[in-house]
């Protein structure tokens, strides 16, 4: 990327000095601040059960109480590894975004950024290895990840990171967040939650203003790489719903050989409860990361264009807009996200 001084330190843009503020307020110490003598037992779900569409698979039926336990704490690190990885990625984002943006209060709030994604990378680094091991990276997330840090340009980044890659995070640790039944878990994806909601505003503010005044060829530029980068992502978890067939993922089916499971007999499991009408089921008060977190907040600063939606349209993306459990997540005024409001939008 090109190298990026700026020598005017006159702060133009308030907002990025309030999410610079808030986040210098907000710092905690993942070594310190989490109680890592909380008891975690590999033995017991850390996620509720029922939340795993895989819990109810014959394959999984037939396993001994030994065995299930096993597929259950290694299908929670197989989970918690991508988000480990993810957080890794976001480090890189946001340390590239500090280089690459042009004002220097968005340089200022980006260092806190980068921040605070070497902390969740520490935490989960450090749960993970409590419970059982760490998983390779999905091939899809590391590509989106790759396509994002190579772009060269700090849109595009921040809305690969700041948008697609976090808003499908935010939507995974917010559930988790509800369906774990790990005190620990449940209090490190809390911190994590008030760390992300700023980045998401950021997002918002930045971005944004940035599309505004841009060319309109370069802005169909970006759109193109929006719509892209959600399509990777609704290709490889089988649609936006999640119905259609997933890509593989060798990490996956790692985990499945460590537990015992040969991963054919799994495959054909799966496939014959599909034809039988299983779906995974949305329990109320579950945020759907494309619908309520991804397309709302590209829509909101303008990376859909009209051009764009017809891309759109063609893969079977809905283009939702709806942005009220977004906003509910991003919390602007205080900096703190109300997690538990989000559940009542
Ligand atoms: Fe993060
Ligand atoms: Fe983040």
């Amino acid at each position: 990327m090109e190298i990026c001084w700026q020598f005017d330190y006159a702060i133009e843009i308030e907002k990025l000095r309030n999410l610079y503020a808030k986040a210098k307020k907000h710092q905690w110490d993942a070594a310190e601040d989490v109680a890592w003598d909380t008891p975690v037992d590999p033995s017991k779900p850390i996620i509720d059960e029922s939340q795993f569409l895989f819990e109810r698979l014959l394959v999984i039926r037939a396993l001994s109480p030994s065995q299930r336990e096993a597929f259950t704490a290694h299908m929670s690190c197989h989970l918690l590894s991508q988000f480990l990885h993810g957080e890794q990625g976001a480090l890189m984002t946001a340390a590239a975004l500090t280089h690459a943006v042009p004002d220097y209060e968005g340089k200022l709030y980006a260092a806190t950024q980068t921040m605070d994604e070497a902390r969740h990378v520490e935490v989960y680094e450090r749960y993970i290895n409590k419970l059982a091991m760490i998983y390779p990276i999905s091939p899809w997330l590391k590509h989106l990840i790759d396509v994002t840090l190579e772009s060269g340009n700090w849109v595009k980044i921040a809305i690969g990171m700041n948008m697609v890659v976090e808003g499908l995070a935010l939507g995974a640790f917010h559930n988790m967040r509800r369906a774990t039944t790990c005190e620990l878990l449940r209090t490190i994806t809390n911190n994590v939650l008030q760390d992300e909601s700023r980045h998401v505003a950021f997002g918002n503010v930045y971005v944004g203003e940035t599309l505004r005044d841009m060319h309109p060829d370069d802005r169909e530029d970006v759109a193109d790489f929006a719509f892209e980068a959600v399509k990777l992502i609704s290709d490889a978890q089988g649609g936006p719903g999640g119905e259609g067939r997933r890509a593989p993922d060798p990490g996956f089916v790692q985990m499945l050989e460590t537990v015992g499971i040969e991963p054919r007999d799994f495959v054909k499991s799966l496939l014959e409860a599909k034809a039988g009408g299983l779906r995974a089921q949305m329990p109320p008060g579950q945020i759907h990361s494309f619908r309520d977190l991804m397309l709302p907040a590209l829509v909101r600063v303008g990376a859909v264009t009209e051009r764009s939606r017809e891309r759109f349209a063609d893969a079977g993306i809905p283009v939702w807009d709806d942005a009220t459990r977004l906003e509910a997540l991003e919390d602007q005024d205080t900096g703190v996200a109300d997690l538990d409001a989000i559940e009542a939008v």
